[in-house]
């Protein structure tokens, strides 16, 4: 009989995540950034620390810009470089806010045949930095989540009482922010 932790890593792998990702029965829920504005958001941001996943191993040197189109949305373009043949890769993606009065609640798709994801913006300064949360069900019977911070500038330090804040922001939904591993990537372009 297949174990339940065989079965887990088995249906995981069909679904396209790592299994680093699965940590609770269900998504918690979080409150996004009170008044957040898309406008102040916009344009650059790269990864200062991050949960760990298996599909982005080996990236280096990740960005993702933001820029509003016409029709409200937010067209979102990652990439990246693969370390040893140096190219670029690049993810485009839209990203919507279904409900206008939760504007820091966006969610986020990078192809038709994929369900969405979520992006919740659970605190920005716009300026340097941004905590950012995704959480998805399955089921009803246990969840991945995913959380970054980011930042403008790839020379930008937290400061203390700015971790201790955006910390204090995740034990208080339960999620752990041990998970996080820093980015360190000296060789990128600075922004
Ligand atoms: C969002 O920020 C932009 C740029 O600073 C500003 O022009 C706009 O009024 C803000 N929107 C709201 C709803 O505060
Ligand atoms: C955040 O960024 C702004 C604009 O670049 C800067 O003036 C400010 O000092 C930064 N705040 C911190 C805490 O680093």
């Amino acid at each position: 009989m297949m174990s339940l932790a065989l079965f887990l890593a088995t249906l995981l792998a069909v679904l396209g995540l790592a299994p680093g990702q699965v940590v609770r029965g269900t998504c918690p829920t979080v409150d996004t950034q009170p008044d957040f504005n898309i406008t102040q958001y916009l344009g650059d941001w790269v990864e200062d620390r991050k949960f760990t996943t298996l599909f982005e191993l080996g990236l280096t040197c990740v960005k993702a810009n933001y820029a509003l189109l016409d029709n409200g949305n937010i067209q979102v373009t990652n990439s990246g470089i693969r370390p040893f043949t140096r190219t670029q890769t690049i993810a485009s993606a839209i990203a919507t806010v279904p409900d206008p009065s939760e504007p820091g609640r966006l969610s986020i798709s990078f192809d038709a045949d994929r369900p969405s994801g979520s992006y919740l913006v659970l605190d920005t300064d716009y300026d340097n930095y941004s905590l950012v949360y995704s959480c998805q069900n399955f089921f009803g019977l246990f969840s991945a989540e995913f959380a970054w911070i980011l930042k403008r500038s790839r020379g930008y330090q937290l400061t203390a009482s700015q971790e201790a804040k955006l910390y204090s922001k995740l034990n208080k939904y339960n999620i752990n922010p041990r998970r996080f591993v820093r980015v360190f990537e000296p060789f990128c372009s600075q922004r």
